[in-house]
């Protein structure tokens, strides 16, 4: 079986215009199980996650651990047994780590457990400068020195313990939120993290560490509780539904004019982009642990403002920006968290969008369709989105660097083949001919 995120193609190709019916199941939540990778070496335990995405993101990651000495052994696909009991060392140098972001929750797990940790610089989309000042800023209030030298941030307990800290995020951030919660479990006292990020991953390693001995309270909240524990246990824990993921589909579902039913997710977790969806004409249904999205009128415009949690995420911003660039009437983006995150929108044009992009917002006056083209993915969420443009386009959309999207969809082609979609990975040129000739069923 295709191992997760394994090169079998480069491109995607699509023939457009089909509406998505049926359901789908959505996975783990790629930005807490990478989170909860890190922090399960925090114990010299077994721990069990279940719910894992199989992506590329994870993947290189759980081999990142393994390269320092951590034993992974993959119960099925989304089920791994992890023991960070005969960590060698605490550098953590491997290529493929620095080719993603979340590499900086090993600053935190091993800082927490072994008081010492050096790990490149993170990678990740090039969609803003990304820095980790307010994870230093956490780290330095419990007592550790922080260094960056040649791409490598090295940060080690001035004395035998960390100790605990009343910390003030200037930044609502996710991952330092979530870096310092680590480090804190295993410090001696309390610490407060004030303007913390509300994000239900931060909530979601919150309970992982509280399920192997921690004591955090308030997750979910601006402001974090954490009493110090000696050490933290084994545990078994099923890591929480990917709102991305879901939130992705639903706007599949919107912008292709389709009834689809998405399973397996928190629906509280997907409120403003239900919102949003309502508001642009679409109906949306909630059950228990599902959402039906149907939609069969054109979208109407409206204006987003991304915005930490419970705002609308800045990770469904270009999934919005498709689905607007269709509807009647001008809307605008304003992408409030990160700099760069509109690099889609190059992509948009050529196909047919009417877009301009003025610093942190984007004008769109929708157009009645696109035409398919040849266009590449620039970053994880905006290849996505241009999926989702390929899927509403009048015939063949192929779209290169499709590495990025594997990154955190897993089998994101074969579920939108199973809503209907006509989709496929394809090598090289022959193989998007083979599929520009296939016969359209
Ligand atoms: C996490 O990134 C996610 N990645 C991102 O998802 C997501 O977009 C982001 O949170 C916001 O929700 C992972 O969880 C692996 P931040 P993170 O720290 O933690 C600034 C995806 O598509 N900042 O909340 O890096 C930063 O520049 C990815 O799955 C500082 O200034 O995001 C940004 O403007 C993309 N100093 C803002 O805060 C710092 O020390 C939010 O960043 C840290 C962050």
């Amino acid at each position: 079986m295709k191992k997760a995120g394994e090169k079998n193609g480069d491109h995607y190709v699509i023939r457009g215009g089909i509406p998505l019916v049926g359901e789908v199941d959505i996975g783990g939540a790629k930005n807490a199980a990478l989170a909860i990778v890190a922090a399960s070496i925090m114990t010299d335990e077994t721990v069990t996650i279940e719910n894992m995405p199989d992506v590329r993101d994870t993947n290189v990651m759980l081999e990142a651990m393994q390269g320092i000495g951590v034993t992974i052994k993959r119960l099925d696909r989304h089920t791994v047994k992890i023991n960070g009991s005969m960590v060698k060392n605490v550098i953590v140098d491997t290529i493929n780590i620095r080719k993603i972001r979340a590499s900086y929750y090993l600053l935190g797990a091993l800082l927490g457990k072994y008081k010492n940790a050096e790990v490149p610089l993170p990678g990740g989309c090039d969609i803003g400068s990304r820095p980790i000042d307010q994870h230093a800023k956490g780290f330095r209030a419990l007592g550790a020195e922080v260094t960056i030298e040649g791409g490598i941030v090295n940060v080690k307990a001035s004395s035998q313990h960390l100790h605990g800290a009343h910390i003030y995020m200037d930044v609502v951030s996710v991952g330092a939120t979530i870096n310092v919660m680590m480090a804190a479990s295993l410090a001696e006292g309390k610490t407060i993290i004030e303007n913390a990020a509300k994000e239900p991953h931060v909530v979601d390693v919150a309970n992982f560490l509280n399920s192997m001995g921690a004591n955090i309270k308030g997750a979910g909240t601006d402001v974090i509780r954490i009493s110090g524990v000696e050490k933290l246990h084994a545990c078994t824990y099923s890591v929480i539904p990917d709102q991305i993921e879901a939130g992705t589909f639903m706007f599949a579902a919107a912008v292709t004019k389709g009834d689809v039913l998405i399973k397996n997710v928190i629906p509280k977790h997907l409120e403003s982009i239900t919102a949003k969806l309502i508001e642009i004409g679409c109906e949306v249904q909630e059950f228990d642990d599902a959402v039906r999205v149907v939609a069969s009128k054109r979208l109407k415009s409206t204006q987003i403002k991304t915005l930490p949690y419970p705002g609308y995420p800045t990770d469904m911003q270009p999934q919005a920006g498709v689905a607007l660039a269709l509807s009647g009437g001008v809307s605008t983006i304003t992408e409030s968290i990160f700099e760069n995150r509109f690099r889609y929108v190059d992509e948009l044009v050529r196909m047919g969008a009417q877009i301009r992009v003025e610093g942190n917002t984007a004008i769109i006056e929708g157009v009645e369709g696109f035409k398919g083209a040849h266009i590449s993915a620039p970053d994880l969420r905006a290849g996505a989105a241009l999926v989702i443009a390929g899927l509403a386009a009048e015939g063949i959309t192929v779209i290169d660097n499709i590495y990025f999207i594997q990154r955190g969809y897993e089998d994101f082609d074969a579920k939108l083949r199973h809503l209907g979609a006509q989709i496929d990975e394809a090598e090289d040129e022959r193989d998007i001919k083979k599929f520009k000739f296939k016969v359209v069923s």
